[in-house]
């Protein structure tokens, strides 16, 4: 409300309000290469078109005279009480956009009091943005490296770290097929940046050592001269000394066999369901699939033990021409139980959408690029200006819709048209 009055009262703010001069300022304030980074999705981008499709087609039924003042946003998603239904996405290589990104994404979670999921993918330590948060509510979201010691020292570090769940993500067990970052030649990983959680566990620099003593056969390895150990330390001091930092302003190149050593172990096309038991195995932290589309999918995600599932197509990231999320959203409500935690994401982009998806069965939705385009424009205090006058419009949407709770957000709220 403190944002609302200022505007009223004629002052403008430094992050704009409107999701489209939202995006328009953070693109002028990235560098090309972030750009295509953050806005980018897979393909000819359908999928991203998609999310919004979905979302647009669904409409709010606002009822009047129902007095409204007392509202309530709060909730409780996998035992932990939140002030609104809204979550910080994970998000890799944001040290693309800005220093210590992950940090500031942290510090800005922590202050407006929503959870902050943490990218296995991260620009800074886990360690550290959990320092910096203090008491702030932080959950791990996990890529099952290829080796699986790797993955038990992630799930420590973050138990250690004070995560409040673990987010298996399942939908990018490959990275997409991403244009306009293809278009430059541009891989943030291959600059060094979002490989900041590997290198302060020991085990990471164990299996560098180990891959270099055994080159794998029928891998590209061979045709590339296999990495000195020269090179992996090269990226690992990178990583270290300047995390998030541009590389353009760096002297060394980042070798290209030390980054075929990272790509080597980040991610793992063999991710099976057995996986989810042994993660379920694994840790006493809730456990939250993301990237589910089908009630399929869904069911059995919840049959294997998992506390929750995150509706997401990765914002259009990863396979290009899915269905919209939310019309994924709505096909897995009607197939779990009224009981399973739903989280979503994926278009999400104002207070009416949250609204919108609460109607149509999430839980709390979780805020990514948004909250991207914010940090570009102005650091913590950009994150936190998004996330704030999400979650007011939000507020505002339910009073005016005639809600005073997430309880009485329920499908007679909404209806959904056929087309656009
Ligand atoms: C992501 N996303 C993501 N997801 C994840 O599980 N681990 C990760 O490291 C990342 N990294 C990442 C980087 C960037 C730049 C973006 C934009 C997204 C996906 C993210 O968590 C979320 O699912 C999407 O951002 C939701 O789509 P919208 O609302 O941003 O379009």
């Amino acid at each position: 409300s403190a944002i609302f009055s200022r505007g009223v009262a004629g002052l403008k703010p430094k992050v704009p309000t409107s999701p489209r001069a939202l995006e328009e300022a953070a693109c002028k304030a990235m560098g090309a290469k972030a750009r295509a980074y953050v806005v980018g999705s897979a393909g000819a981008e359908n999928s991203a078109n998609a999310n919004r499709t979905s979302l647009d087609r669904v409409e709010i039924l606002p009822r009047m005279l129902r007095e409204t003042t007392a509202r309530d946003m709060s909730t409780t998603v996998l035992g932990q009480h939140l002030e609104a239904p809204v979550l910080v996405a994970p998000v890799g290589a944001a040290g693309l956009v800005r220093r210590h990104s992950d940090v500031a994404i942290g510090e800005a979670a922590a202050k407006v009091g929503v959870p902050y999921i943490l990218s296995s993918q991260g620009s800074d330590p886990m360690e550290e943005v959990a320092a910096a948060m203090g008491a702030g509510p932080r959950w791990f979201q996990l890529y099952w490296s290829k080796d699986t010691e790797l993955v038990r020292s992630f799930v420590r570090r973050a138990e250690s770290a004070g995560a409040g769940a673990i987010v298996l993500t399942v939908d990018t067990t490959l990275l997409g097929w991403r244009p306009r970052d293809l278009d430059l030649g541009s891989l943030p990983f291959a600059r060094g940046i979002g490989i900041a959680q590997y290198t302060t566990d020991p085990r990471f620099e164990e299996l560098v050592a180990e891959r270099l003593a055994a080159p794998p056969e029928n891998s590209d390895a061979q045709a590339d001269p296999p990495p000195t150990p020269a090179a992996v330390r090269t990226l690992l001091d990178i990583c270290r000394n300047h995390p998030g930092d541009f590389l353009d302003n760096l002297r060394s190149p980042v070798p290209r066999a030390a980054v075929q050593t990272f790509l080597d172990v980040y991610s793992n096309p063999a991710l099976s369901w057995e996986h989810v038991e042994q993660l379920r195995g694994m840790t006493s932290l809730p456990v939250v699939i993301k990237g589910i589309l089908t009630p399929a999918d869904a069911k059995r995600a919840f049959a294997v033990g998992a506390d929750a599932v995150m509706v997401s197509n990765h914002g259009g990231r990863q396979v290009d021409g899915t269905i919209g999320a939310l019309d994924a959203l709505r096909e897995i409500r009607g197939a779990v139980s009224r009981t399973d935690t739903l989280l979503f994401d994926s278009g999400v982009r104002g207070g009416a959408d949250v609204f919108k998806a609460i109607a149509c069965g999430a839980d709390a939705v979780t805020i990514g690029r948004p909250s991207i385009y914010g940090l570009a424009i102005d650091g913590r205090r950009g994150v936190e200006a998004v996330l704030r006058n999400i979650i007011a419009e939000f507020d505002l949407t339910m009073a005016l819709a005639g809600v005073r709770s997430l309880a009485e957000i329920d499908a007679s709220t909404v209806r959904t048209r056929e087309a656009l």
